[in-house]
């Protein structure tokens, strides 16, 4: 149950890149099919990071948009969290780089990695600094740019994935929203039907590593679909049980968009119907840590979600971790 000082999001941002690959291109790429893609995952395009843009460069300006709607200085800000299994570089940290990006004074700067659960995960920590008035205003990140890990010759894999950013500020809150719970759970056995092989200290980058294409995502597809759709309606249950709700008392279900079948079994369990459930993977495919914010963000922005409506978001990923939060959105225009 969540303790203490209510928190809200006050400011929410996303970004995607210009360059959209469709089914059609990647047609030209592997042997893969328009029809495949969409009925196996409902992804119909993705976006690509241009040359040079990287996760914290789309990070940073996801960040400037959810300042500005927060209303905060970037001197407000006392904590930045950068959520991302595709760092620019191991280190530093990606939230060390978008606080030079937005000249972040004086905040302490950290990155987490938990696979696509990342940006919950991220949002629940945040919200303790806040809940025990340790600190104010936290800035939580969440990008990708997962184009750079992938093996494009792997059908199995090159079709689910896309670039993009989002953040969110939060702060104590004010406007009645809030968060109501978190549930945050994981299961270390599982780690290796998701995982990116080399380039740590298991596998340092060598030729071979590089010959092997073993710096690019490897997963076994059917175990996570079985594993997503399990956890993630079991972590929603646990939530809607500690608060004494039902799945009818929420206005959105915001789930991580990793495939649609894996949200539509997960909405049906759970009875949930697809007028409540928020789905854009057809435009962006998987974007891990920024999948959950720039569906906030788009559904925010385009009215659909409004302040005082219950949202219940569920994500899961590499570790395998999941994870759901449950919240009552609103923050000051
Ligand atoms: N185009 C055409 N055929 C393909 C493609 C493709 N892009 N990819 C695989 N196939 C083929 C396979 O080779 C196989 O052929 P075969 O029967 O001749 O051997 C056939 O399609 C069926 O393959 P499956 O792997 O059984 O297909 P499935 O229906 O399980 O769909 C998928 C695969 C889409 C990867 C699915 O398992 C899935 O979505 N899993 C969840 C993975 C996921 O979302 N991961 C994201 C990261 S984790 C996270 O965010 C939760």
């Amino acid at each position: 149950m969540f303790k203490g000082r209510s928190v809200e999001i006050a400011g929410i941002g996303a970004y995607v890149p210009e360059k959209i690959l469709s089914n059609a291109d990647l047609e030209k790429i592997v042997d893969t099919s328009d029809e495949w893609i969409t009925t196996r995952t409902g992804i119909k395009e993705r976006r690509i990071a241009a040359e040079g843009e990287t996760t914290s460069s789309m990070m940073a300006k996801a960040a400037d948009l959810a300042i500005k709607q927060a209303g905060i200085s970037p001197s407000d800000i006392e904590l930045i969290i950068g959520c991302t299994a595709t760092p620019d570089m191991a280190f530093p940290s990606s939230a060390c780089l978008v606080q030079k990006q937005l000249s972040i004074p004086n905040a302490g700067a950290f990155d987490l990695e938990s696979g696509c659960s990342g940006f919950l995960y991220g949002l629940s920590i945040a919200s303790q600094f806040i809940a025990s008035n340790a600190m104010d205003t936290v800035l939580v990140l969440g990008g990708e740019t997962l184009s750079r890990i992938q093996n494009w010759s792997d059908r199995s894999t090159c079709v689910l994935f896309g670039d993009g950013a989002g953040a969110a500020v939060l702060k104590p809150g004010k406007s009645g929203g809030g968060i109501l719970n978190f549930h945050l759970d994981s299961d270390g056995t599982y780690g290796g039907a998701l995982c990116l092989p080399a380039g740590g200290s298991a596998m340092p980058a060598s030729k071979e590593t590089v010959e092997k294409n073993l710096h690019t995502v490897h997963m076994d597809g059917r175990e996570i679909f079985r594993q997503a759709v399990t956890k993630m309606t079991e972590s929603a249950l646990i939530s809607l049980g500690e608060l004494g709700m039902s799945p009818n008392d929420i206005d959105y279900y915001i789930p991580h968009q990793a495939n649609i079948r894996i949200i539509d079994s997960v909405a049906k369990k759970l009875g949930i119907p697809k007028e409540k459930t928020i789905v854009n993977l057809q435009k962006y495919g998987n974007t891990s840590c920024a999948s959950l914010p720039i569906a906030l963000y788009e559904a925010d922005k385009e009215g659909k979600i409004k302040p005082g409506d219950t949202l219940l978001m569920t994500v899961v990923g590499a570790g395998l971790s999941w994870g759901t939060m449950i919240l009552k959105w609103g923050h000051e225009k």
